[in-house]
């Protein structure tokens, strides 16, 4: 009986390899017509923790190089992945913002407590001119987040006045005043933040006749249209969609918001940024995937009122949150990042690629500091995140034009549990160089992937790869450089296209030339 049991789990065993079907990608490069629009690849600074304060704005006489208090070294790192646009002031802090408080001399500026994140002092130094300066610096676009919250429908309106008119009226007087003669010209504007939770409380009714006011006073000047992003749903709330799109005019708004984590474990304990087994490595990126789910349902919705898609789902905070460092404020959202947030990123940024139609802006939370950084800092030092090479490595993406794939994978089983090991997504540009960006979340083994793609012998074929050996691999101010980008040597070409070796937990970028 005992030797037949063996001989059934042996067959059923080989059976199941059999059955795992091998890596096929199908590239369709003739079916390429979707633009990814470059503000997918965004990002988002809160006055929270040591973002700004600590971040991206120094000390009054800092002995870190800097430009009006904004750090060179972090300007050079973010310009070298053309980060296309800045959300700030927030999330929560955003509907508690007065933006009149941060304009004008600095020493006459009124505090306020920051009560959101870690009950600090907010002095205000950091204001309106200073972002812009900074926005200016990183040849980035600037969207900002208004406070419907606690704001009023003036506040938000002279904001926008203060910005953007070009004549003479109160708000464009006191903007010359400060040391701004020309408009700003400040198009992104997000209507409140999470306003079903931080931002008010409110039902998704209240909200949406509440968006209509502040939106209605928010207005054009001159040749700046404004894009309006109205505060969107909490991960699964497809009837916060809903109701917006039923009850805002789609003429009102430029884009729906939408924000989801990537939660390892629970809200209430996380999970540790770079200490987790391989359970926890599985539910994260489980858990991560679920944003191909979010994307498609929120986009079916909107599909109902807006067939010819106008109106833009707006991924406006993503990314993984995990406990915060061991010692550190727990208000100040400060994680480190391993290799398994370059594969969270990376598998992220596929989703919305492949969704670009719908998804027109994205940005992950945050860019220094906090949560799912790009760049750490500690004093004059700073170290670029596994999470920076990914965009360092999907940069080619931006504004080119999506090459649908259509991908068969083999399991990734934990357990009773599995998830598809390989993601990817291609695009083409002007020149007609071709990028491929896949991703292997199986942390034991490499994937043999055969694509197929036409032309390939006339194609120059290079690439590059993220990997580490341990997926809780990190880089430290010790030791900055344990995970980064590598030359990849894993494709090779067939007769129909490219056999590519994607080693065991791995991101790789591959680039076709002529
Ligand atoms: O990104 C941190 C916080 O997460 C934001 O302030 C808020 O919008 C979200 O809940």
């Amino acid at each position: 009986m005992k030797q037949f049991l063996v001989v059934v789990a042996l067959v059923c065993s080989v059976a199941f390899a059999y059955a795992q079907p091998s890596n096929h990608i199908v590239v369709s490069t003739s079916l390429a017509k979707q633009q990814i629009s470059k503000h997918i690849y965004g990002h988002f600074s809160e006055h929270l923790g040591r973002c700004i304060y600590g971040g991206f704005f120094v000390e009054e006489n800092s002995t870190v190089p800097n430009t009006r208090r904004i750090r060179t070294d972090i300007v050079d790192a973010l310009k070298k992945i053309n980060i296309p646009n800045l959300r700030w002031p927030g999330g929560c802090f955003a509907d508690e913002y007065h933006w009149s408080d941060g304009i004008g001399d600095r020493s006459q500026r009124p505090k306020m407590i920051n009560t959101h994140w870690g009950g600090v002092v907010e002095d205000n130094s950091f204001g309106t001119h200073e972002f812009l300066d900074l926005c200016g610096l990183l040849g980035t676009e600037p969207y900002i987040c208004g406070n419907l919250g606690s704001g009023s429908v003036e506040e938000m309106s002279k904001w926008v006045e203060y910005l953007n008119f070009d004549g003479v009226s109160p708000m464009a007087e006191l903007r010359k005043k400060n040391g701004h003669p020309e408009p700003f010209k400040v198009k992104y504007w997000g209507v409140g933040n999470e306003n079903w939770g931080c931002g008010g409380n409110m039902t998704a009714e209240f909200y949406a006749d509440q968006y209509k006011r502040y939106a209605t006073y928010a207005r054009n000047y001159g040749d700046t249209r404004l894009m309006k992003i109205a505060g969107g749903a909490n991960s699964f709330d497809y009837n916060w969609t809903e109701t917006l799109m039923r009850k805002v005019p789609l003429n009102m708004m430029w884009g729906i918001s939408l924000h989801y984590y990537t939660i390892p474990k629970t809200w209430d304990s996380k999970g540790s940024a770079t200490a987790f087994g391989e359970a926890e490595y599985f539910s994260a990126l489980k858990s991560c995937l679920k944003m191909e789910e979010l994307v498609t349902k929120h986009s079916t919705v909107m599909d109902r009122y807006d067939p010819d898609k106008r109106v833009a789902l707006v991924v406006d905070e993503w990314g993984i949150w995990t406990d915060v460092e061991p010692g550190t404020n727990p208000g100040f959202l400060y994680q480190q990042n391993s290799l398994r947030d370059a594969l969270i990123a990376a598998s992220t940024l596929n989703i919305f690629n492949n969704h670009s139609d719908r998804v027109k802006m994205a940005n992950l939370a945050q860019t220094i500091n906090v949560l799912q950084a790009l760049i750490l800092t500690n004093k004059e030092k700073m170290l670029l995140t596994p999470t920076y090479y990914v965009f360092d490595l999907f940069k080619a993406h931006q504004d080119a034009t999506l090459i649908p794939l259509s991908i068969q994978s083999k399991d990734y089983v934990v357990g009773a549990e599995k998830l598809p090991a390989i993601n990817g997504s291609g695009s083409i540009d002007k020149n007609g160089t071709i990028t491929l960006t896949l991703v292997n979340i199986d942390p034991a083994n490499s994937q043999e992937v055969a694509l197929d793609v036409a032309d390939v012998q006339s194609l120059r074929v290079s690439g590059q790869v993220i990997t580490a050996p341990k997926y809780t691999d990190h880089n430290t101010f010790e030791k900055p450089g344990v995970v980064k980008p590598q030359p990849f040597d894993g494709a090779k070409k067939s007769k129909t296209g490219l056999t590519v070796t994607l080693p065991a937990k791995s991101v790789v970028a591959l680039t076709l030339a002529r």
